[in-house]
């Protein structure tokens, strides 16, 4: 498996609000396509391995329109701008939704981190 790679760049940070901070990337593939959606991610970033979630999607839920593509990565709190990281696109959780509040997709990202944590329990 090939896998992507891009660098970090400053998103709207308002997933620090959330309580889940992400790294946006600005994928290097120009032309790849990540269908829209979540997923459980493995990443290497300063040679050492993480694991997160991925999200690939145009945050309906914020009435934002274009593609972003996200990382929030577990137990992990420094600064990675400007950082070249590459990740691997393991399992697809769901797809991009909107929610009628942000109550609704925190909690759901809630949900999210407890699916990928399982996931990473039984395959790692
Ligand atoms: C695991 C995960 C799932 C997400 N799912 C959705 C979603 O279904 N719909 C949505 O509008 N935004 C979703 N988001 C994106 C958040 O809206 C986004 O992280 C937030 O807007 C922060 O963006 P920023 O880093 O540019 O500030 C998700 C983010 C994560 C980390």
């Amino acid at each position: 498996m090939t896998p992507f790679s891009g660098i970090v760049i400053h998103g709207l940070k308002r997933g620090k609000e959330f309580g889940f901070p992400t790294a946006n990337i600005l994928l290097d593939q120009t032309d790849a396509t990540i269908e829209p959606g979540v997923y459980a991610t493995e990443l290497t970033l300063d040679n050492e391995k993480h694991q997160g979630m991925l999200y690939v999607g145009t945050r309906p839920t914020l009435n934002l329109s274009k593609r972003s593509v996200e990382i929030h990565i577990f137990n992990f709190n420094r600064s990675i701008y400007g950082i070249q990281i590459q990740f691997y696109v393991l399992k697809k959780i769901r797809g991009d939704q909107r929610f009628n509040s942000i109550e609704e997709l925190i909690a759901q990202i809630e949900n999210d981190q407890a699916a990928i944590k399982a996931f990473f329990e039984t395959n790692s």
